[in-house]
């Protein structure tokens, strides 16, 4: 028998314990031998649930009992989550943890020393919820090598403008539901401005590539512009908006590679394999050099599919209780190129009257009118780079609002 502790009972923490006791007896099966929740770590007391009794608020109790081989870190935050896992690697502890935050800013320091120790820190529900897409880089794409990795990563914010884009909805009201559903942080500043998808795409980039790409240097906008007549222009010109979290290597002239990554709101036109990704799902592009395209789909959010990748995790830490898998992720900082030379079109809303200007000045081709709304016009820019179409942008001074185009 293996005892685990689990380090948090909120939304992912309960669905962990949820998922380990209905799913126990699969579970021992594909561990090889039992897998019991000895302590559930956490501030308040729980009188009348079954895990009342497995409750501490003591930290210590887990490091120093040494039947106690796997911890699952699902507090969130930096604090105390890094002393926590820090502690426990150095016991000789295995960590599985959804902690995208703590993943993003320590995850090449955790594996070092978690190699160092011969234990495991696994970390799949970081990213994606449920889609097993960190296994695939870890292990079944490890012949390729990568150039992209794309998506959408924020359950939370794909719920919100599906919404806006499907039903109408407000933004709050769309915001208020994701909170209720249990897809949002509990600062959902952290899903609208973008910073969570951020986080997820420095923690697969950095898989993807082999080193760390700090998500304080990507470039990262959110939803909260994304207004009631864009959804209506760009649903117009057959697109949907999405939050797209893209990091990317483009060869250089020397034969060296230019790392670029950036989140932010995109149109996908209809077609587009993203287009169709609604709801809390998430997906996942990811392009190498062999296998051409591959994409993966899921559930990316809520507490049920993430706490079962967490398990899938604890499952594989107890199976490899004394040998750390191989996870290519190393300390050193691959540099971003600033996102201004990237070239892209972008689609913009005017007032109809400068339509005729805006047509001449960013080269657009199409444009887009809606019954809806009458005194404004939509446009699509020609490909420029991004300092160009920020220059352009200012000069004109009467653009209403602005996407990227995905290409
Ligand atoms: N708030 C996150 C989301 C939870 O909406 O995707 C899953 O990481």
């Amino acid at each position: 028998m293996v005892n685990i502790a689990v380090l948090g009972y909120g939304t992912v923490g309960s669905g962990v314990v949820r998922v380990l006791t209905e799913n126990s007896k699969k579970i021992d099966k594909k561990a090889g031998t039992p897998v019991r929740v000895k302590y559930v770590l956490d501030l308040r007391d729980f009188p009348g649930d079954p895990v009342q009794e497995k409750i501490v608020h003591d930290f210590s109790i887990i490091l120093n009992d040494p039947e106690v081989k796997v911890v699952v870190e699902v507090m969130g935050g930096l604090k105390p989550a890094y002393e926590f896992t820090r502690a426990a690697l150095e016991a000789g502890k295995s960590v599985c943890t959804s902690n995208k935050e703590l993943v993003a800013e320590h995850g090449a320091e955790f594996l070092d020393l978690a190699r160092e120790k011969n234990v495991n820190y696994l970390f799949e529900a970081s990213c994606g919820g449920g889609i097993p897409v960190i296994r695939a880089l870890n292990s079944s794409l490890t012949a390729e090598d990568i150039d992209e990795v794309s998506g959408i990563l924020n359950g939370t914010t794909n719920y919100i403008l599906s919404e806006m884009g499907e039903k109408g909805s407000g933004f709050d009201d769309a915001l208020k539901e994701a909170q209720e559903l249990g897809y949002a942080e509990r600062n959902p500043e952290a899903d609208v401005e973008g910073y969570d998808a951020c986080r997820k795409i420095a923690i697969l980039s950095s898989l993807a590539f082999g080193h760390t790409i700090k998500y304080r240097n990507i470039h990262t906008e959110g939803i909260t512009k994304i207004s009631h007549a864009d959804m209506v222009f760009a649903k117009e010109a057959g697109f949907a908006v999405k939050l797209l979290a893209s990091a990317y290597k483009v060869p250089d002239d020397k034969g060296a590679n230019s790392y670029f990554a950036l989140v932010a709101p995109f149109l996908v036109r209809n077609g587009h394999p993203l287009y169709n990704v609604n709801g809390v799902f998430n997906a996942v592009y990811i392009h190498g050099n062999m296998l051409g395209d591959s994409m993966f789909y899921g559930s990316g959010a809520g507490s049920l599919p993430t706490a079962s990748a967490v398990v899938g995790d604890v499952i594989d830490a107890v199976k490899h209780l004394s040998r750390t898998l191989f996870v290519f992720w190393d300390s050193e900082e691959l540099k971003l190129v600033d996102n201004g030379s990237a070239e892209r079109a972008f689609f913009i809303r005017v007032p109809v009257e400068k339509l005729s200007d805006a047509r001449i000045r960013f080269e657009a081709k199409d444009e887009i009118l809606s019954d809806e709304i009458k005194d404004e016009a939509a446009l699509i820019t020609a490909v420029m780079s991004e300092n160009e179409f920020e220059r352009k942008f200012a000069e004109a001074g009467y653009v209403i609002s602005r996407i990227r185009i995905n290409k």
